[in-house]
C-alpha cells in the first residue's frame, strides 16, 4: 500500500515525456502514455506512478482524464502593466513593429508605463495573468526585466518578480533584460549598454540570467558580444532574442557563447539553424509573436529534423504577443510551424524546464518530479491540439495542491 498525500486514481492517460529533459530531434517525437494508472503526491513531489493501491487523505477521481506535466513557460515579459491596442491597430493598417519602435512607440512606451507604476501596480497586475495561466495549466513561468531600462526601475521589475514568487503558487523564474531598448535619455546605444553592464553586480542578487534584444536597429551582434562575454565572465547565464525580425547573428552568437537559449528564430538562416542544432542550447520558438505581428513562423520542423533541443513558449507581452495560452501557442506550432503534437508538448514540458535550468524536477511524470500537473478532459493528448479553443482544462496541481 503506497501512503500519500493526494493521489489521482484511475487516471485514463498519462502522457509524458520518457526521459528527464533535454529530449533533441528524433526523440522529441514520441511521448510515453500509461493507462488506468494511480499518481501518488507527497510533500510536493511526485512519489509514485502505477498501480498499486494508494492510501491518501484527498482523492482525485483520474478517469475520463488526461494527465500531462504542467506547461514550462520558458518566455514571458511578466512583469509590465499597461496596454498597447493603439499600435497594434496601427500595425493592422500597414506599420511594422519595428517602425512604431523607432518613432518612440514599441517598447519605450510600456517603458514609460512601468517607471510610473508602484511596485504593488505591477504585482497587482501581474497576478491576474499569473492566475489565468495557472488555469490553463503553466505551472512554471519565466518573467524578464527589460522596461525599467534604468537601475531603479529595472531592478523594481526583479523585485516584483521575488514577490510573485513568494505569494502566487506558480514558480517565477527572473531573468534581466535590461539591454532590451536603448533607453530615451542616452544618444547612443553604445553608452546605454554600458551603464546596463554597469549594473550587473546589482542585478546578481536577484537573478542569475542575463537577456539581450540582439536585433538589427536595436543591439547588434557585436554589442551583444560585448555584453554578454561580460555577463558571463560575472557567472551569468544567457538568453538572447536572437533573429526575431531580421537575420541578427544573435543564434550564431548563442551557441558561441554557449547561451542557454536562443529565442524567437523567425528570421534564422540556414547556417544558424545547423549550428544551434548541433548545440546544447535551446531553440526555443515563439509562434504567438509570428501569429500577433502577422510575421513568418519559426522553423520548428526543421530545427527539430536537424536534431535541436526545441522549447516552446508564448513571449507573453503587451507590444509583440498579447498571448499566454499555451493550448494556443501549441496549436500554433502544431499547424504553424510543423512540430507534431508530441514534440510541441515535449517543447513545453521538459525542453522549456531546460531552458530554465530545471530539467531536473520539471516536465515530467516521474517519481521524484515536482507535482505540477495539468489534468484535461479528453480520451488522448491529440486533443489538446485539436480541442485547443475549448479550454478542456478540468483541473491543475501545483507543488502537489489542487489549484483549479
Ligand atoms: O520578444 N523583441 C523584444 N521583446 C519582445 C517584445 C517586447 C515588446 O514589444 O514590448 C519580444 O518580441
Ligand atoms: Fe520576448
Amino acid at each position: 500500500m503506497v501512503k500519500a498525500d493526494l493521489a489521482i486514481l484511475n487516471i485514463g492517460q498519462i502522457a509524458s515525456p520518457k526521459k528527464a529533459g533535454p529530449i533533441r530531434g528524433k526523440e522529441m517525437s514520441s511521448l510515453e502514455t500509461r493507462h488506468n494508472m494511480h499518481i501518488a503526491i507527497e510533500g510536493g513531489k511526485i512519489s509514485y506512478v502505477g498501480r498499486e493501491n494508494v492510501e491518501a487523505r484527498e482523492y482525485i477521481d483520474g478517469t475520463g482524464l488526461v494527465v500531462i506535466p504542467g506547461f514550462v513557460d520558458s518566455h514571458t515579459h511578466i512583469p509590465f502593466v499597461g496596454s498597447r491596442s493603439k499600435e497594434f491597430l496601427m500595425r493592422l493598417s500597414g506599420k511594422s513593429y519595428m517602425e512604431i519602435m523607432k518613432t518612440g512607440g514599441g517598447i519605450r512606451s510600456t517603458v514609460k508605463e512601468v517607471r510610473k507604476a508602484s511596485a504593488s501596480e505591477l504585482v497587482a497586475e501581474s497576478l491576474i495573468h499569473l492566475d489565468r495561466m495557472l488555469s490553463l495549466g503553466v505551472t512554471t513561468i519565466e518573467g524578464k526585466s527589460g522596461y525599467g531600462l534604468d537601475k531603479e526601475n529595472e531592478l523594481k521589475q526583479l523585485k516584483v518578480l521575488k514577490t510573485l514568487d513568494s505569494i502566487h503558487p506558480v514558480d517565477l523564474v527572473p531573468t534581466f533584460l535590461g539591454a532590451h531598448a536603448v533607453a530615451e535619455e542616452y544618444e547612443s546605444s553604445d553608452s546605454f549598454l554600458y551603464s546596463m553592464a554597469e549594473m550587473l553586480d546589482d542585478v546578481s542578487e536577484y537573478t542569475d540570467t542575463v537577456d539581450i534584444f540582439c536585433e538589427n536597429g536595436v543591439f547588434s551582434e557585436n554589442q551583444s558580444r560585448w555584453y554578454l562575454k561580460r555577463a558571463k565572465e560575472k557567472g551569468f547565464k544567457l538568453k538572447l532574442h536572437a533573429d526575431e525580425l531580421s537575420a541578427s547573428g544573435g543564434g550564431r552568437l548563442a551557441v558561441e557563447l554557449g547561451a542557454l537559449s536562443a529565442d524567437h528564430l523567425i528570421s534564422a538562416d540556414d547556417g544558424t539553424l545547423e549550428l544551434l542544432s548541433n548545440s546544447n542550447t535551446v531553440a526555443t520558438i515563439l509562434p504567438g509573436t509570428s501569429f500577433f505581428l502577422n510575421e513568418a513562423f519559426a522553423k520548428g520542423r526543421e530545427l527539430v529534423d536537424r536534431g535541436a533541443i526545441v522549447a516552446l513558449a508564448s513571449d507573453f507581452n503587451p507590444g509583440s504577443c498579447n498571448i499566454y495560452d499555451p493550448f494556443f501557442i501549441i496549436f500554433l506550432a502544431v499547424s504553424r510551424c510543423g512540430l507534431s503534437v508530441e514534440e510541441a508538448i515535449i517543447a513545453y514540458t521538459v525542453n522549456g524546464a531546460k531552458a530554465l535550468c530545471l530539467e531536473d524536477r520539471k516536465g515530467r511524470i516521474e517519481a521524484g518530479f515536482d507535482a505540477d500537473l495539468v489534468l484535461i478532459k479528453a480520451g488522448d493528448y491529440s486533443e489538446i491540439v485539436y480541442n485547443f479553443s475549448r479550454n478542456i482544462v478540468s483541473g491543475v496541481i501545483k507543488s502537489g495542491k489542487r489549484v483549479r
